[in-house]
């Protein structure tokens, strides 16, 4: 195991109307007036917007509101949410959503202290400062809601970018399962596989002697595989959605991910294709997961194994574990099949002709140096070849 610090200073509210709650909270981290940041509709019609917003008044909080965050959040709407929150003296940023809401939130945080473009930000700079923020959650999926990330698409191109640093951990996050309940199927199944993503990114590593992390990182795969279906089949089901949340959380807040080294090639390529092509990045990464695995499974036969069998109940075939490992990924692939995500380029929107293109700039974009270092170092030519497995 390596070296490693931990630093995780989220206060979490996890449980039914806890976003009643949410003006106390702001007040208990010192927020006195606040910009509710919300997205394309979905809290307005549920009427969370309205209990967030009268749990404010009766803490005798100050609101302004920007609603109309995109999923794949845009920079257009960053922008403007940093005039809004100076011009209004700010001091406080609530974002009411999804990962798309969190993140658009963490970047106007970011962006009110700094004299410069916060698309700097995006492209290497480290954020020393920021406006507090914290978050209702509606959606499983993203882990923004305990992260220190954020990932904007800049309008001017398309491309989208991430950035991390200690300032962006939200002061609480407030988990209500039930206010998931309203997702459609697709969502729901798309921040499944997000949670997945993030699990497995962690799981495929170098670093030896993790059984804490790596024991921990199957036990919430095992866990989004027994809870996932049951909340597509019955979007009511209080209980999975709860086990969903929380492994949403505990996927990217990185509680199993430390002390080891990690992967994170399938979140960049497939942020290529959410930022070209505007598709959903869970939908996305259902279809870059298998193929990055296929391409780096002769890395570590054994690893992908080991996956297959604690993980898909796969048989050990010890005179040939490449088959072992094979069965995993194929396992992988029935069961997103099984929550409808698509399986192919031409699912998600994504053109053939342009593969060489998104490939030039996942190794070469936002001052890469043309090798995506993970679990395997991939060339732009090894990217190209991923792309074309995808079908
Ligand atoms: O905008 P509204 O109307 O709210 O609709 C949203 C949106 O259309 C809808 N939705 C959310 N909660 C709902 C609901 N509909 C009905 N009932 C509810 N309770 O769902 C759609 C997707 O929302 P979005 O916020 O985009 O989803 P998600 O949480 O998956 O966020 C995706 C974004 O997060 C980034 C992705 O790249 C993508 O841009 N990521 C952020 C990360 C981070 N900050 O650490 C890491 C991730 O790997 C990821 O890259
Ligand atoms: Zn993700």
């Amino acid at each position: 195991m390596d070296n490693f610090t931990f630093y995780s200073p989220t206060y979490f509210v996890f449980g039914k109307e806890e976003e009643n709650n949410a003006g106390k909270y702001v007040q208990r981290f010192g927020g006195k007036k606040v910009l509710i940041h919300y997205g394309g509709g979905s809290a307005v019609r549920s009427g969370l917007l309205d209990r967030v917003k009268k749990s404010l008044t009766q803490a005798g909080l100050e609101y302004v509101e920007l609603g109309g965050v995109k999923p794949n959040p845009r920079s257009g709407l960053v922008y403007e949410g940093i005039g809004l929150c100076r011009k209004e003296k700010v001091d406080f940023i609530l974002a009411v959503g999804g990962g798309s809401t969190i993140d658009s939130a963490k970047a106007i945080a970011i962006g009110v202290p700094y004299e410069g473009d916060f698309w700097d930000f995006y492209q290497g700079k480290a954020a020393a400062e920021a406006l507090p923020i914290g978050t209702v959650l509606t959606i499983a999926a993203a882990g923004s809601e305990g992260g220190n990330g954020s990932v904007i698409t800049h309008e001017e191109g398309n491309y989208k970018r991430a950035t991390g640093s200690e300032v962006l951990y939200p002061k609480f996050s407030i988990l209500n399962p039930a206010l998931t309940q309203t997702l459609p199927a697709y969502q729901t199944a798309c921040g499944i596989t997000d949670i997945m993503a993030h699990l497995l990114e962690r799981y495929f590593t170098n670093t030896k002697e993790v059984e804490v992390t790596d024991r921990l990182l199957e036990a919430l795969l095992l866990t989004m595989i027994k809870e996932g279906p049951k909340a597509i089949e019955n979007p009511n089901d209080y209980g999975a959605r709860a086990n969903i949340m929380w492994a949403g959380m505990m996927a990217h807040n990185d509680s199993c991910g430390v002390g080891r080294s990690q992967d994170w090639a399938s979140h960049e390529i497939e942020h290529e294709l959410s930022g070209a092509y505007d598709c959903a990045h869970g939908a996305g990464l259902a279809v870059v997961m298998p193929a990055v695995m296929k391409y780096n499974m002769y890395r570590d036969v054994n690893r992908f194994a080991r996956l297959a069998v604690n993980v898909w109940g796969c048989q050990m075939n010890f005179d040939h574990p490449e088959e072992t490992a094979k069965e995993g990924i194929e396992a992988f692939q029935h069961f997103l099949a099984k929550i409808h995500m698509p399986s192919n380029l031409e699912d998600l929107g994504a053109r053939e002709e342009d593969i060489e293109m998104l490939a030039h700039n996942c190794s070469y974009g936002a001052g890469r140096t043309g090798i995506l270092n993970g679990f395997a170092a991939l060339t732009e030519q090894d990217i190209i070849n991923i792309y074309h497995l995808m079908g």
